[in-house]
């Protein structure tokens, strides 16, 4: 056997998740007690609220959750997703459309392998989360990168859209709020991208993780609520961890046509089979619990996000959108690039989160890990002192 057919060429061409490689690398640093702030992490630094884990703890100890579930779920929480899509979304589901995963990560890829051939093209407006070029390259699909950077606003428009459009073009990738840049796209802005997708028969893959932190005033638009005659060619991605700060307890769903939903069922029940059965329970516990302690989480969000965007717009070369969804500020780091930082001179943001590191003992993820280079994303999800201290050193370094 060769070295070079040892590994499949699909999963050899998997980049790891940087995200997480940025997060590790911290986490190894602070345990060798370097006093290393983080600000990769893409999740709440909440517990989970108390209610959830409590349905949970009561949940353990039934030995009915103690076997697997049905692959797609268990009926209870297909229907609070029902439920729940009706209450945020405004429109109503079949419980059967719906397909409970092992987090929303889960569901990305099972979205795309339903409806992607080798060949196929998916749209993917950049900056994007790091995971969907991955998943849509491991059907054999090419992604299509269309970027929109800071000068406007990371929102890409449907004449950028069209001029990426090919017979090939079978799915766009959409995200609002946006991890990485917390950009929220507008009601109008919204339908007029369904609306183009609709004409062209393409696919929309909405990812709607983030819709419950918004600020400012931001509002969140489900893509089927502004253009419901999307809903046959159209698969919605949602899940528990941002919202009730339950990254490590693995639940997300999709939600789609019949088909889509059966096929990717069938591949779910050969591949991780159900989630786990208490993880869902509690998913249940959270759809039904209501959102005040949601509205708790944002509004601590909004007051780091206020305190980051500050801070960073204090540092001379950064640029810094406002960010009016997620948890992340995405600013513009160009105008550092090429500038000597004790003796070392970056000419990209790879470099230069490698240089903050390193000198200031913080982290924070390159651009390169959501598309060009000369960006970064810093999560604003981790406590007050923390951020102060962690934007402070960075301040310090580039002064
Ligand atoms: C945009 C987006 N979608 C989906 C996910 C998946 O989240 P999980 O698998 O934890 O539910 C994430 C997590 O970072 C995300 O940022």
């Amino acid at each position: 056997m060769t070295a070079k057919n040892r590994i499949s060429a699909r999963l050899g061409a998997i980049a790891p998740s940087a995200t997480l490689a940025v997060d590790a690398k911290a986490k190894a640093l602070k345990a060798a007690g370097r006093p290393v702030i983080g600000f990769g992490a893409g999740e709440p630094d909440f517990p989970t609220p108390q209610f959830i884990v409590d349905a949970a703890i009561e949940a353990a100890k039934e030995p009915r959750n103690h076997r697997y579930t049905p692959a797609a779920g268990l009926p209870e929480l297909r229907q609070a997703i029902a439920d729940k899509t009706l209450r945020d979304s405004g429109y109503e589901i079949d419980p059967a459309t719906t397909l409970v995963t092992n987090g929303g990560k889960q569901a990305v890829f099972q979205a795309f392998a339903a409806v992607l051939d080798p060949g196929d093209e998916v749209i993917l407006p950049a900056p994007y989360w790091t995971t969907y070029p991955e998943a849509i390259s491991l059907t054999g699909a090419t992604p299509v990168e269309v970027f929109a950077g800071a000068d406007q606003d990371y929102l890409v428009t449907v004449e950028q859209l069209e001029a990426a459009r090919t017979d090939a073009t079978k799915a766009l990738l959409f995200c609002s709020p946006s991890n990485p840049t917390g950009a929220v796209y507008s009601r109008e802005q919204t339908a007029a991208i369904g609306e183009w997708a609709l004409e062209h028969g393409i696919w929309v893959i909405t990812d709607e993780i983030y819709e419950h932190l918004l600020y400012d005033g931001a509002e969140f638009t489900p893509m089927l609520s502004v253009v419901p005659d999307l809903a046959d060619t159209c698969i919605v991605l949602n899940g528990v961890a941002k919202t009730y700060a339950m990254t490590g307890w693995r639940v997300g769903w999709m939600i789609g046509p019949a088909d889509v939903i059966k096929a990717a069922t069938n591949f779910q029940s050969h591949l991780t089979s159900n989630v786990a059965n208490v993880s869902q329970r509690a998913a249940i516990a959270a759809l039904q619990g209501g959102l005040d302690e949601v509205e708790q989480m944002r509004t601590a969000f909004d007051r780091r996000r206020t305190t980051m965007v500050r801070m960073l717009r204090e540092i001379d070369g950064f640029e810094v959108p406002t960010p009016t969804g997620a948890f992340y500020a995405y600013p513009s780091v160009e105008g550092v690039l090429g500038r000597e930082i004790r003796g070392k001179v970056p000419t990209t943001s790879a470099e230069l989160a490698a240089i903050i590191l390193e000198e200031a003992e913080v982290a924070i993820v390159p651009g390169e890990a959501f598309g060009p280079s000369g960006y970064a994303r810093l999560s604003y999800a981790l406590g007050d002192d923390d951020l102060a201290e962690g934007v402070g050193r960075i301040q310090s370094l580039l002064a």
